[in-house]
């Protein structure tokens, strides 16, 4: 088998997502393959693979052969209830026997902030690099995710506007994600734990060079500025961020594995029937170094 990405033939005209085939993730990868993969997410942003029957643990070893992994520490599941390890984040609506959360779980609550725009773990110091999403049950009509192009959002900004984004730094928390759809039930050590974290408004990509708009739900303040004037602009920067244009939308078959680049890439799930199961299972590769490391 030899490896092949070809670009996914968009209904709009975002070019950022490619479909690999010629590779089984299920067996360790070979050197080559690896250099392919990180190749091709350096090129494109998004890659879908087709077909991969991976369990658990074929994830993880996948997964560790591109990259340090992060612990799942975003979520508000106990350690007890957990369908899974700390390196895996449980993208699901199950509790830990199986069954479908009720409406209104707050876990079930806490997760909807899934449904809006962002970029995995800004919330976290050191946030992440790729997402690697498997599908294993999908339900029968909607769940899809999108994906919007961060890259292509920075390079179509006016001159002027580009030049007053480039050293802003953001705050950001869970707490402002979910705050935005009216969540507000944390505990103190949640509000502790995510207490909001400073990220560039800006970053390069460390290996295109290319710079790049990091947006998230999660962004609630600019450093400098009053608070709603900067939830003003951040609403204006994802309004245009996320036009048709610079979005793949993602519609799961079982077994599609996906992977993005957090740096370059925002996502948000979108709807579906809440008495269906669906269940994913997220490993995430650490950025190691904070975006302030990255600066233009
Ligand atoms: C994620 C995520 C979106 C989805 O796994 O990080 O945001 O469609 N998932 O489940
Ligand atoms: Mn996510």
């Amino acid at each position: 088998m030899t490896i092949d990405i070809r670009p996914i033939d968009p209904v709009n005209r975002a070019f950022f997502a490619g479909e690999v085939s010629g590779i089984d993730l299920t067996r360790p990868l070979s050197d080559e393959e690896v250099t392919a993969i990180h190749a091709g997410m350096d090129q494109f942003g998004v890659l879908v693979f087709h077909d991969q029957r991976l369990d658990d643990e074929q994830q993880l070893v996948f997964s560790r052969q591109l990259g340090p992994l992060e612990q799942a520490t975003g979520d508000i599941m106990p350690p007890e209830q957990r369908r899974m390890s700390m390196d895996l984040n449980d993208i699901s609506n199950l509790d830990v026997n199986g069954n479908v959360l009720a409406r209104d779980d707050r876990r079930r609550l806490f997760s909807l902030g899934n449904l809006l725009w962002h970029s995995d773990s800004s919330f976290k110091d050191v946030p992440a690099k790729y997402s690697l999403l498997s599908a294993r049950t999908i339900p029968a009509a909607g769940g899809n995710t999108e994906f919007a192009d961060m890259r292509a959002a920075y390079d179509a900004l006016d001159e002027e506007t580009k030049h007053e984004v480039l050293d802003l730094i953001c705050r950001h928390s869970q707490i402002y994600s979910r705050g935005m759809l009216g969540f507000d039930d944390f505990t103190e050590a949640e509000r502790l734990k995510w207490a909001p974290v400073r990220q560039r408004l800006v970053r390069r990509h460390p290996n295109t060079g290319r710079l790049s708009l990091y947006l998230a739900s999660h962004a609630g303040e600019i450093e400098g500025w009053p608070v709603p004037e900067a939830r003003a602009f951040l609403r204006d920067l994802n309004e245009h961020a996320t036009q048709r244009q610079f979005v793949y939308a993602h519609v799961w078959r079982p077994f599609d594995l996906v992977i993005w680049d957090n740096r370059v890439t925002m996502h948000r799930a979108r709807r579906f029937n809440s008495k269906e199961v669906r269940d994913m299972r997220r490993t995430t590769l650490t950025n190691e170094v904070s975006s302030l490391e990255q600066a233009p």
